[in-house]
């Protein structure tokens, strides 16, 4: 019998759980797993391994490509919904930690503040996965780059123009910023802005703030948005309509980045608000490809937490 190495304990709870170096691995690996996927080869690393996948808000992407991507690697999965498990009926977060991570071999999140995501990581014995909280949604992110470089090359030096709300896509581009050298135009309507201590930015080197959400997007390489209302913050909606109006992407904004610019939007969009149909659906957007996106650099994630670094 083989006794494997075991791999020390990392969570993936924001941007800088992995060090740049950690980032250039992880996304080689995506794309050698995402060629595999395209190829129909069969590539099984985590047989016998489950990932519980836990959601306190509703989710498309995420789910399919968690549960798709751990099948895929030869795994398992177990669902779990505020609703349906003791998590809706008080269960302490730490006491669901202890017990679910003796169960499976992963976890991932999708849940409100990050203080829950790090109460249950603390009591888990094995990584557990930021699926996006109010705060935080470094696995959108980690698409997010692979999509970019996929489509122009490194994104180190370049400017992505952020327009919309200083929320949890906000804050982990800008993390992101920092940590992968690059710089993030910031436009948000006033009442909305980012907040430096809650994004967990050691500083402002690699972002500037604009008032007019157009010139933001000035010479920009990326452009991006997201919705007025995150989930969790419905009861804002009416106040955020009036206040997000100009804060929508449209043609005129993506005439003054740079011609060969890019556009995503981490979906779900509402066309029309945060972003016009000719945007989203013209040709420098590649929200679909982002998208699916999302399977390959996860896949390529849970490897690196189960396994360490696989080469081959
Ligand atoms: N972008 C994203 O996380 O989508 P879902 O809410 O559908 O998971
Ligand atoms: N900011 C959005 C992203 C959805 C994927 C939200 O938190 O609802």
């Amino acid at each position: 019998m083989s006794v494997q190495t075991p791999v020390p304990v990392r969570h993936y709870l924001q941007f800088t759980d992995l060090s740049a170096d950690e980032y250039a691995h992880v996304l080689t690996r995506a794309a050698e797993i995402k060629r595999k996927f395209k190829a129909y080869e069969k590539y099984h690393p985590l047989a016998d391994r489950t990932l519980a996948m836990i959601f306190e808000k509703a989710s498309t992407r995420t789910r399919v490509s968690f549960e798709a991507g751990m099948y895929q690697l030869g795994g398992s999965v177990v669902h779990l919904t505020t609703g349906d498990s003791q998590l809706g009926r008080s269960e302490p977060i730490e006491d669901s930690a202890r017990v679910i991570s003796r169960m499976t071999d992963l976890v991932m999140i999708r849940t409100f503040g990050q203080d829950k995501i790090e109460r249950f990581a603390s009591h888990s014995r094995v990584p557990v996965i930021n699926g996006l909280t109010n705060e935080f949604h470094p696995c959108q992110i980690l698409a997010d780059i692979f999509t970019y470089i996929e489509h122009r090359g490194a994104i180190q030096g370049k400017t992505v123009a952020w327009v919309g709300d200083g929320n949890n896509m906000a804050n982990t581009w800008l993390q992101a910023a920092e940590l992968l050298g690059f710089t993030v135009h910031l436009s948000t309507p006033s009442g909305y802005e980012v907040d430096q201590a809650i994004a967990g930015l050691s500083g402002n080197a690699n972002y500037k703030i604009f008032k007019d959400p157009q010139e933001a997007c000035r010479g920009a390489d990326l452009v991006t948005t997201d919705v007025w209302t995150s989930m969790g913050f419905e009861a804002e909606n009416e106040a955020r309509k009036k206040a997000f109006a100009d804060w929508c992407v449209n043609e005129a904004m993506m005439q003054v980045a740079k011609p060969d610019a890019l556009f995503m939007h981490c979906l779900p969009a509402h066309r029309g608000e945060e972003v016009s149909a000719e945007v989203i659906d013209g040709p420098q957007s590649v929200v679909w490809d982002e998208a699916e996106n999302r399977l390959h650099v996860q896949k390529a994630l849970m490897e690196f937490l189960l396994l360490g670094r696989v080469q081959s």
